[in-house]
């Protein structure tokens, strides 16, 4: 790897299916579960996006050969979003049949708001097909998002709520941190009240306890949450969570495109990159 995939190692479990696999077995000896994620988006060609189909339905396969405890996130950019709606359901269908194949599980990452209106509806579209086999994200800092929650509650639909990782305009996000956690918070109670299965993606300290408190408070069952982190963060808090019995899973991204996810961590936090330069010394 060269300098740069060294520095990014702090977020990307490596370059090759056999790292990420490796990667989540370590996580699932501390009790934490993983999403896989093979890196890539914005892929402008059928070729590609063959190409980009084709490793998830190898890691699908891999992740049911080493009995590991790991679903799937991907992003419909990667599988064509930008050719065509229409193909990009085929190419989903395709993966989210394999994923049932496995009793394995596809989650649809929110991208950026120019996708929102056409992920959420290719993931009904695909919802309806696989009602056990696919879930979607919801990002608090979007205005709208408050009210999808209700219509994914309405559903049933498995949701991953985050606070959203892209730079959004004002007119149409949130932009102050407490309108982002209010809005986060709202859109957590709607689902959980919904029925929904909920994955709370977040290392924000102050929503993780409200979550525990809250979901202790409405006694909602355990089995119906299930905290997410990013593979590099929080280490400690991840299996200190999973050690007092709740559900924790680890997003774990591998693959040569890495740029692009390790640009938006370190955009997020100074302290990210903090944690980069630290490794240099210390890993
Ligand atoms: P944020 O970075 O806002 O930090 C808030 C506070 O939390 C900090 O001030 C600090 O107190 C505490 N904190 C945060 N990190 C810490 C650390 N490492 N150690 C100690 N304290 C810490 N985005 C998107 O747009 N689409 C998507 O599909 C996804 N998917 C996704 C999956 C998963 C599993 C996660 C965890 C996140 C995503 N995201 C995402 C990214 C998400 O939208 C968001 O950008 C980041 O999670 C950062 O927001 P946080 O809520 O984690 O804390």
């Amino acid at each position: 790897m060269g300098t740069l995939s060294f520095l990014a190692r702090r977020f990307v479990a490596g370059e090759t299916l056999e790292e990420g696999i490796d990667a989540v077995r370590t996580l699932n000896v501390g009790g934490v579960m993983a999403t896989l994620d093979v890196l890539g988006e914005n892929v402008s060609n059928e070729r590609e996006v063959e190409a980009a189909a084709a490793s998830y339905i190898e890691l699908l396969r891999a992740i049911g050969r080493a009995k590991i405890q790991s679903n799937v996130s991907l992003k419909l950019t990667q599988m064509g979003l930008d050719i065509g709606e229409d193909y990009c359901l085929g190419v989903m269908r395709r993966i989210v049949a394999e994923a049932m194949q496995h009793n394995n599980f596809v989650r649809i990452d929110m991208e950026g708001s120019a996708y929102t209106e056409r992920t959420l509806h290719l993931f009904q579209e695909l919802y309806s097909k696989f009602p056990n086999g696919v879930g979607i994200v919801l990002q608090s800092y979007l205005h709208r998002s408050e009210e999808d929650a209700r219509k994914m509650a309405l559903l049933r639909a498995p949701v991953r709520v985050c606070k959203g990782a892209y730079k959004e305009p004002t007119s149409i996000a949130y932009q102050d941190m407490d309108d982002i956690r209010r809005s986060y918070r709202s859109m957590v109670e709607v689902l959980l009240k919904g029925g929904s299965h909920v994955g709370i993606a977040t290392h924000d300290e102050r929503l993780l306890r409200w979550v525990v408190e809250w979901t202790g408070k409405e006694n909602v069952p355990r089995s119906q949450f299930e905290f997410q982190m990013l593979y590099g963060l929080r280490r400690k808090r991840a299996r200190e969570l999973a050690s007092q019995g709740y559900a924790v899973r680890s997003y774990v991204p591998f693959g040569t495109h890495w740029l692009p996810y390790f640009v938006r961590r370190l955009r997020e936090r100074k302290e990210n990159i903090f944690f980069v330069l630290k490794s240099l010394v210390t890993d």
